[in-house]
């Protein structure tokens, strides 16, 4: 069994575009269990840091600007599976290729403004939420 926490954030084009009830409100009806939630905005330092692992790719510069650019909503978020299930419920990282219902194809803009993240993995999962979040603010 993979683990039971995943890490999100609704980024900046679904917040700009209100979308922030309607995100968490599917998010609630797939079956996860707010863990931790906050209105936030990150630092260009911070989405440096919380991206390193794409400093190499052609996009590192707009993802930063992009991250950076306007209020976010960081969530750590509980369910069985709890990874692999939020990156279905998401959908492909390409709103264009994203499957019918998902939030991607919802609410996001395009692949750079793709409306919500979702960690890759239990071990980033837990990397991600502490990057965001004090112990005491996760319950
Ligand atoms: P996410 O998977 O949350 O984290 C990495 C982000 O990089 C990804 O979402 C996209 O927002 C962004 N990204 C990936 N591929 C591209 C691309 N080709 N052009 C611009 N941004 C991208």
């Amino acid at each position: 069994m993979s683990g039971k926490i995943t890490f999100t954030m609704i980024k900046p084009d679904a917040v700009a575009d209100g979308h922030i009830g309607a995100i968490l409100g599917k998010i609630a009806e797939a079956g996860f269990k707010i863990k931790a939630l906050k209105l936030t905005q990150l630092t260009v330092a911070d989405a440096k840091k919380f991206y390193e692992v794409h400093a190499e790719r052609p996009f590192y510069g707009e993802l930063v600007d992009f991250m950076s650019s306007n209020p976010i909503v960081a969530a750590v978020l509980e369910k069985d599976n709890a990874v692999e299930d939020f990156r279905t419920l998401i959908g492909a990282t390409n709103p264009a290729d994203a499957a019918e219902g998902t939030i991607r194809k919802m609410f996001a803009r395009s692949i750079g403004e793709n409306a919500v993240h979702g960690s890759d993995s239990d071990e980033n999962a837990l990397i991600e939420a502490s990057f965001h979040f004090a112990g005491k603010e996760i319950f």
